[in-house]
């Protein structure tokens, strides 16, 4: 009776029950393979374009600031740049006590207070950044001066491209102490890459107020 009706099902063209399954089966592989594939692709792929905050920023060495001058804004990037040698100390940039070895480098300081997330600005009448929200004070290279910011200033990882945009090696900002050192500018720099998808949150070294007991 059972082989009556295959064949009858066979003769009129349709799938057995054992074919749909089949199908159904297949169907599901198929469809969990693609899934899979999308998803791979999704993470493979950049999340940030070049040029949007919490990409990269490709910068002209042109644009850096001078030794020891003001911080350059990179108001897409929300950070500054800043030029730093204290083997030529002036009064925007100079080694507090406790600092032994020379401060030499380019790097990138994200823009927001470390206390409750203000945006500071760089105060040039006082030469340093100050915050308005609640008085914390940074040195040119994010150090504090004064609280209540709880450490200084965080930094993006960054590194120096030839002419072809090619990464120079030994440029890519060293982790010291956990935190982003200043990179020094090798003599064939074209251009910065800064990685604001990479940020390091500063030391919480002594306040430099405290050396000269000038903390309010
Ligand atoms: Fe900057 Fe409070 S948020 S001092």
């Amino acid at each position: 009776m059972a082989n009556a009706a295959v064949s009858a099902e066979a003769k009129s063209g349709g799938i057995s029950r054992r074919e749909f399954l089949y199908y159904i089966w297949g169907a599901s592989i198929a469809l969990y393979a693609a899934q899979f594939s999308g998803l791979l692709i999704w993470f493979l792929l950049p999340r940030f374009r070049e040029g949007e905050f919490g990409g990269k920023f490709v910068i002209s060495v042109s644009e850096l600031p001078p030794i020891n001058a003001e911080p350059v804004n990179v108001p897409a990037g929300r950070f500054w740049l800043v030029n730093l040698d204290t083997r030529q100390e002036n009064v925007l940039m100079k080694k507090a006590p406790d600092e032994s070895d020379e401060i030499i480098g380019v790097a990138a300081i994200y823009k927001v207070c470390t206390h409750l997330g203000c945006i500071y600005t760089w105060t040039a009448a006082n030469n340093r950044f100050e915050c308005p929200c609640h008085g914390s004070k940074y040195r040119l290279d994010g150090r504090r001066i004064e609280s209540p910011a709880p450490r200084s200033l965080d930094r993006f990882r960054m590194e120096f491209l030839d002419a072809d945009r090619n990464p120079i090696p030994g440029t890519l900002s060293e982790e010291v102490g956990d935190f982003y050192a200043p990179v020094q500018v090798p003599d064939n720099a074209a251009f910065i890459s800064v990685d604001t998808g990479d940020r390091k949150m500063g030391l919480s070294e002594d306040l430099i107020c405290s050396f000269t007991n000038e903390c309010p």
